[in-house]
């Protein structure tokens, strides 16, 4: 029963189990409540206002007020509220929306497939390569490479996927099939002396190592979030991705893109495809495909993908995979408006005018006492902390350092996500420059009493 009596805290805790939440000590700290949106803000229960300096969880990028999104929910929900696209069917969203996202990748007549998250979009680009891999007559082309610490989703696929210990703790995962090579994070995993091109070199070789142990004959794909966001915010270093793209081309590996954050003006250009210069088989997307304001997600895939699966129907029966919701139309709708807007509001020339002055600003805490590195691209960023820069030596966990930051943000009235001892940004696209110029103003003063707090434990 609805006890009146109760604080939303309260029947939070009695009543939710949390995602990617410390559960044990959530029954004590209980939730933030958030209650509405206005712009780049979002307004707790008790009316304190809050920059979402990570667009949400590094999706919303139109803001949390948008009329227009709002407003095309409401006419789809009116003219018809819920439809499925299994055995043929569809509807009008779902068709332009598909016609739409086809033209905007840098793949050449590709077939969209759509579904509700990240995560299930990912698995859904792996049952996909698999199925095709059989009908192509390659049932042993079947491991999927990804990159350590990076996030692809939490499925038992993608969470065998997603690089990152606590995917996989306690979960009994990954599962085989699943493999990792290096992560291409310069700051943590160069070595002394050694340039940006070198590293990117090891990196490479690392992957040639893996693909000769395993036999290329076994590997059906390589799947990159280009700019590893969940994981640290790691920017590719230089050459990167051109030397992993050319063993990918020689040992006919697939390559997918995962650009469920990066999507759509994240790093300036539309893709990160677009910044760097990446020729994928497959790019997924959601988050900012709908600015977060609905579920949906969708991959487009490549003919070499595509046209397999059609010759699969004739062996198999019809195609069985998709979801309920799989082209949801009012997510759909909502998407469609929300490319639309895209592009009436010229919203990726925005992103790349005001990302200039985002760098300038990030770049600014690089001299700090116990900032080890600053990373950032478009309008995502990151800092990593570090008790002795010149050495990059790292904080003792226990300290907690990132958190007490990222808490210390949220009591000045912004909200990041720290990873560890790195603090992410990735703010609503449509942020200006002087509300960039507040959200590090409000960092800025976190960051102090952060310095304060370690030197008093020093
Ligand atoms: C690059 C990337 N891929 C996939 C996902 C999974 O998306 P979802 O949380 O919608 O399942 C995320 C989530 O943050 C992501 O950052």
């Amino acid at each position: 029963m609805h006890d009146k009596n109760k604080s939303l805290k309260d029947l939070d805790k009695q009543s939710l189990i949390h995602p990617y939440t410390n559960l044990a000590a959530h029954q004590q700290s209980g939730p933030l409540v958030i209650e509405r949106g206005d712009g780049i803000h979002v307004i707790d229960e008790n009316g304190k206002s809050y920059i979402e300096g990570l667009a949400g969880l590094w999706s919303t990028s139109l803001g949390f007020s948008e009329p227009e999104l709002a407003a095309a929910a409401a006419k789809q929900l009116e003219k018809l509220p819920a439809y499925h696209s299994f055995n043929g069917m569809a509807t009008r969203p779902m068709i332009e929306l598909a016609d739409r996202l086809k033209d905007m990748v840098p793949i050449s007549d590709g077939r969209v497939f759509f579904a509700n998250s990240g995560s299930e979009i990912n698995d859904t680009v792996v049952k996909l390569i698999w199925y095709a891999n059989n009908i192509l007559g390659c049932p042993e082309k079947k491991k999927i490479i990804t990159r350590e610490r990076s996030y692809h989703g939490v499925t038992v696929a993608t969470a065998s996927m997603t690089g990152l210990t606590a995917c996989h703790d306690g979960f009994d995962l990954p599962l085989d099939r699943f493999l990792k090579c290096m992560c291409p994070d310069y700051y943590r995993e160069g070595l002394p002396g050694e340039s940006e091109e070198q590293f990117s070199e090891r990196c490479a070789d690392d992957l040639r190592t893996l693909i000769e142990r395993e036999g290329a004959n076994t590997i059906a794909a390589f799947y990159a979030d280009p700019v590893i966001a969940g994981g640290g915010v790691v920017p590719p270093p230089a050459g990167y991705f051109e030397r992993v793209q050319k063993i990918l081309r020689e040992n006919q590996i697939l390559f997918v893109a995962d650009e469920v954050i990066c999507g759509f003006g994240r790093t300036g250009r539309v893709f990160a495809c677009d910044t760097y210069d990446l020729r994928p088989d497959v790019i997924t997307v959601a988050k900012a495909l709908s600015s977060a304001y609905l579920p949906i997600s969708a991959a487009v895939v490549a003919p070499a993908i595509w046209e397999p699966l059609i010759t699969g129907s004739e062996r198999y029966g019809p195609f069985a995979h998709g979801f309920t919701y799989s082209g949801h139309p009012v997510s759909a709708a909502v998407a469609l408006r929300t490319l639309e807007i895209y592009e009436e509001r010229s919203i990726f020339q925005h992103v790349q005018s005001v990302a200039a002055h985002f760098a300038k600003r990030i770049d600014s805490f690089a001299g700090h006492p116990m900032v080890g590195d600053v990373r950032r691209i478009g309008l995502l960023g990151g800092i990593e902390f570090s008790p002795n820069p010149a050495t990059k030596a790292q904080f003792d966990k226990s300290l907690g350092v990132g958190a007490f930051c990222s808490q210390q943000c949220r009591n000045h009235g912004l909200i990041v996500r720290n990873i560890g001892d790195i603090v992410a940004f990735c703010p609503p696209l449509i942020i200006s420059e002087l509300e960039i110029d507040e959200m590090f103003r409000r960092f800025e003063t976190a960051l102090a009493e952060t310095w304060e707090m370690v030197r008093a434990n020093a």
